[in-house]
């Protein structure tokens, strides 16, 4: 039994070197020179070649190395006897929080304005709004969803949240599947943490995001493919919002020619939201490789169905 590593845009040389350091008698090989792939049960992804793993015919588990694992259900067919693991890591999570937090403060006090007005020497006060009159509205009620949510709530936002299945979250007003036109009505911003299914594909569109209060904000800190770009792009133009945060992408790295990149009402990072913390993940991936040698229930497991 063998551990294969797949990454694409990340680089695998220091993951190995601590997997062999804690796995001291594991094989730990990365993709593509694998020598024995009859010998690799367990394969650590994070956005792996199109049906890479259909080499690996003794596969059991993929550990993705985000709390995504959109880029493995859409790379690869995977048979029914494979689990799929994602990671869950409080850093992760908090990092998260953080650099939502930075957005929404950032659109309260239009730094963006200011920095533009900067640029040409313009002094022009804008009136501010404050957190307690701030409605956020958070999709997506996962570990990092809720989590978010309830900080937010915590330092005086109002926040509603919106997710598939019924959540109860302490200050946070939720809302179920087909609530959705009511969590966004009435609210300034829209923060997506959804994981990317083919359910959640395109929700944020001209439909969903024209129920924001005029002027409202987007962040996106979910996935590229949630967001319908035209549709975000026409509504800036007209004013009904007034911006956007945007963390990911449909393609990434984002393409030179791509309208966001110089768009003024429009602040892209570089998917940097949250980064996997290395040791935490690597803590993760060991462990449920140990679990997986002892055939135990593994950690963080996804619904292979539900895709999340
Ligand atoms: C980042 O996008 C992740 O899935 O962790």
């Amino acid at each position: 039994m063998s551990i294969a590593i797949l990454f694409d845009q990340k680089n695998p040389e220091p993951w190995v070197k601590l997997l062999e350091e804690k796995l001291p008698n594991t094989s730990v090989e990365v993709y593509p020179s694998i020598k024995e792939p009859e010998q690799v049960t367990f394969a650590v992804c994070w956005k792996p070649e199109k049906d890479a793993l259909s080499q690996f015919p003794n596969l059991k588990v993929v550990q993705s190395i985000g709390a995504g694992v959109d880029h493995i259900f859409k790379s690869q067919q995977l048979s029914d006897s494979v689990q799929v693991c994602r990671i869950i890591d409080s850093q992760l999570t908090q990092d998260l929080y953080e650099y939502v937090l930075t957005g929404l403060m950032s659109y309260l006090r239009d730094f963006s304005k200011y920095f533009n007005d900067q640029l040409t020497r313009t002094w022009k006060p804008k009136r501010y709004q404050t957190i307690g009159q701030t409605t956020v509205t958070v999709l997506g009620l996962g570990s990092i969803g809720a989590f978010i949510a309830k900080e937010l709530a915590e330092i005086g936002f109002n926040v509603r949240g919106w997710s598939k299945n019924p959540k109860k979250i302490a200050g946070v007003q939720t809302y179920k599947q087909d609530q959705l036109t009511v969590a966004l009505q009435q609210s300034d911003v829209l923060v997506n943490v959804l994981p990317l299914t083919p359910d959640t594909e395109d929700i944020l569109n001209s439909q969903t995001m024209s129920l924001l209060n005029p002027g409202g904000y987007m962040i996106n800190v979910g996935r590229g493919a949630h967001l319908v770009e035209n549709d975000l792009m026409e509504l800036i133009e007209s004013g009904q919002l007034s911006g956007a945060l945007l963390d990911v992408f449909r393609t990434e790295p984002l393409p030179g020619q791509h309208p966001f990149w110089n768009h003024p009402k429009i602040t892209i990072t570089p998917h940097v939201a949250s980064i996997t913390t290395l040791t935490n993940a690597v803590d993760i991936v060991v462990e449920n490789w140990n679990r997986h040698l002892h055939s135990k229930k593994l950690l963080h497991e996804v619904s292979v169905i539900q895709g999340y």
